[in-house]
């Protein structure tokens, strides 16, 4: 039986309780499906300062390369936050030496949840989309300088860097509904002019069969707002899917329910909530472990290609939302590990 070899970086604040949830559910699948999985636990973040001086140890970078998966809690807390190592600093080096270039964060909400959202009912109710954001190219990553009276980023994509998302995000809606929207600002920017021609090259040449259209990232905020059905995958750079990701991420009604996928060229992947370290409700067993479930799922599908695994393990999580066992940021009182336990119990009834 193939060993699948998972890292795991619980991090600090609620990191640890998330993190636990997800080793749970895979080592069970493990039993259910015969799958065998081996769990190396490192450091990252602001327990990484305290014990090495370093957010991101030599050894936690050597076990994420010989990984197959990495699966990460959350990073920070106010301990760290006038230090000057920051925690923040090992999630960017995790990413960059995994050569993570691709983000994804998907975002539904089903029609029995769609009370929970800050959106009327009938605008948000079965609204499903994949935003597939670019990670290591654009603003964040530009050379930078400063004067007395001036400062500049530099904005620099090239056509490879464009070419590898866009390609993520055509195969993933194959898998979905068959759309791509991709968001530049191409009416102002040149880097977005380059964005959309590669875009529409890539799509005539291998993805003609997906649908694509082109929108501006300021009438894209628009509609996520007014009309966030209509969308399936969603593609962008990386300040606009900055910004885009976490505008839609409010949508369900809570941030403790999505779970995100770094991706890069090998399959290997950084599997982690989109939530931080939540330092109010650190150790009170209150933190939803949903959002680093869904990221599970994720990992199952990218990374190990298990997917009738992930959908066993996204319908256990719709279970137990249906059935009402929900953490405190959901309206319910169910302590975070009970949702956990609920939701393997699941699985293995299935
Ligand atoms: N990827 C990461 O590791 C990451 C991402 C964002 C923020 N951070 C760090 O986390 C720390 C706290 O940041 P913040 O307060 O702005 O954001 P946060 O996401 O940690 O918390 C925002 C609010 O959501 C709640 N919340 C978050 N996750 C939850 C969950 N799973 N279940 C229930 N409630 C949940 C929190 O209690 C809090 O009220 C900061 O140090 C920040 O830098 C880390």
């Amino acid at each position: 039986m193939a060993e699948f070899k998972i890292v795991v970086l619980p991090g600090d604040g609620i990191g640890p309780e998330v993190a636990a949830a997800g080793v749970e559910a895979l080592k069970t699948i493990g039993e259910v499906y015969g799958h065998s999985f081996a769990f190396e636990e490192k450091l990252i973040g602001g327990i990484a300062i305290d014990e090495r001086d370093d957010p991101y140890p030599a050894d936690t970078d050597a076990a994420c390369q010989a990984a197959d998966a990495v699966i990460l809690g959350a990073v920070g807390g106010p301990k760290w936050d006038l230090k000057p190592k920051r925690p923040e600093q090992g999630l960017l080096a995790v990413r960059k030496s995994l050569g993570l270039f691709a983000n994804l964060r998907p975002m539904d909400v089903a029609a029995s949840q769609a009370f929970r959202s800050p959106l009327k009912e009938d605008i948000v109710s079965g609204a499903d989309m994949l935003i597939v954001r670019e990670l290591t190219g654009g603003l964040y990553f530009g050379k930078q300088s400063r004067t007395e009276t001036s400062a500049t980023d530099e904005c620099v994509y090239t056509v490879e860097e464009i070419e590898r998302v866009a390609r993520i995000a055509f195969e993933a809606a194959r898998k979905r509904r068959n759309k791509v929207t991709s968001v530049d600002k191409a009416n102002v920017i040149e880097t977005s002019r380059l964005w959309r021609e590669t875009v529409n090259k890539l799509h005539a040449a291998e993805y003609s069969d997906v649908e694509l259209e082109h929108a501006l990232v300021d009438s894209m905020a628009m509609h996520l707002v007014t009309r966030p059905k209509s969308f399936d995958v969603i593609v962008t750079e990386n300040m606009f899917g900055d910004i885009l990701s976490d505008l839609a991420s409010v949508l369900p009604g809570s941030i403790g329910l999505l779970g995100s996928a770094s991706l890069g060229a090998t399959g290997k992947g950084l599997y982690e909530p989109i939530h931080g370290s939540a330092p109010d409700i650190a150790g009170k067993d209150l933190a939803n472990p949903i959002g680093t479930l869904k990221s599970v799922s994720m990992l199952l599908r990218f990374s190990l290609n298990l997917n009738a695994e992930a959908d066993a393990l996204d319908a256990a999580i719709e279970a137990v939302i249906q059935k009402g066992i929900l953490t405190r940021d959901l309206g319910g009182t169910a302590a975070g590990s009970e949702v956990t336990k609920a939701i393997v119990a699941e699985i293995r009834a299935a």
